[in-house]
């Protein structure tokens, strides 16, 4: 089933009315449109950030065509082993922000009541609902949103994950404290993210591997996805571990406890 309830607007957090193709906010009056049963809450009212966030939503469009296969992985197990084991109980509430094809948003489903995976790429979580689909998981409600609006009240959420995006964020201190806005007091943030450290670069050549033994459907698919990507990746924020401790810091959490190999640190980080 799919919950509809627990949306506000993301703008003004007012009450949204519900009909069969859109929420409209009954305070401020903006209108989300909803497309094969997942919100748009991408920000309508500043048009230029509003042109900034689909031209960088449209970048991961492209690459959810190919996100999850063996062309370009998502989180692997192990990671979402370590993001989710803080999880205790079965009615908790929980949300995976930048959710991307659900690699994190399904296996926690199976652990807690219920789900709400957010990515700001329409490719994405409409990916992420067919997978949930086929595999019959259906305590998950996914929609579109910036990282930095989400739309959800206060003190909503029991446990919140973020894997692979925090480095990705054009800021990460307002990403942060909006993840700290929607957490209730006592609970965790479960974070994945990428560190400043030299390692050889093994992906790359991995990737041109995979390219070259698969269809050519794959490696177009494959091109222009690279391609799309190389602007995100020209952006990409790696984080020393000072920088990380300074923004837990200035955004209020509390209990830092990392895990680091090679470039990527997991963490966790508690709304006291
Ligand atoms: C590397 S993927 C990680 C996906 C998934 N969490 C996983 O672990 O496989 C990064 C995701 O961040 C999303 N993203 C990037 N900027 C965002 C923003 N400003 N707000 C919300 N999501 C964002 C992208 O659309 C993409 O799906
Ligand atoms: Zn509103």
């Amino acid at each position: 089933m799919i919950n509809y309830q627990n949306y506000v607007c993301p703008n003004c957090h007012g009450n949204l009315a519900l009909n069969s193709i859109s929420f409209k906010c009954q305070n401020c009056k903006n209108s989300y449109p909803i497309d094969k049963t997942i919100p748009d809450f991408l920000l309508v009212n500043n048009q230029e950030k509003g042109e900034i966030l689909r031209n960088r939503a449209s970048q991961f469009d492209e690459l959810s065509k190919i996100y999850g296969s063996s062309l370009w992985g998502g989180s692997p197990w192990v990671v979402v082993w370590l993001l989710t084991r803080k999880i205790r109980n079965r009615n908790w509430i929980g949300l995976d922000i930048s959710c991307g094809a659900g690699q994190v948003t399904r296996p926690m489903a199976k652990k807690i009541s219920y789900v709400h995976g957010v990515d700001i790429s329409m490719g994405m979580v409409q990916k992420a609902a067919e997978l949930s689909k086929k595999d019959s998981i259906d305590n998950i409600a996914f929609a579109r949103c910036d990282v930095e609006n989400l739309p959800f009240t206060d003190s909503s959420f029991d446990f919140v994950t973020c894997s692979g995006a925090l480095h990705a964020y054009p800021d990460a201190e307002k990403a942060l404290k909006e993840m700290w806005r929607v957490l209730k007091t006592n609970s965790i943030l479960a974070i994945m993210a990428l560190l400043e450290q030299k390692v050889p670069n093994i992906i790359d050549p991995a990737k041109r591997e995979l390219k070259k033994s698969s269809t050519k459907d794959d490696a177009e698919k494959f091109n222009n996805a690279s391609n799309s990507m190389k602007n995100v990746d020209a952006k990409l924020h790696r984080f020393t571990l000072e920088e990380l401790k300074d923004l837990i810091n200035k955004t209020g959490f509390n209990d830092f406890k990392y895990i680091k190999f090679g470039p990527v640190i997991i963490f966790n980080i508690k709304k006291l």
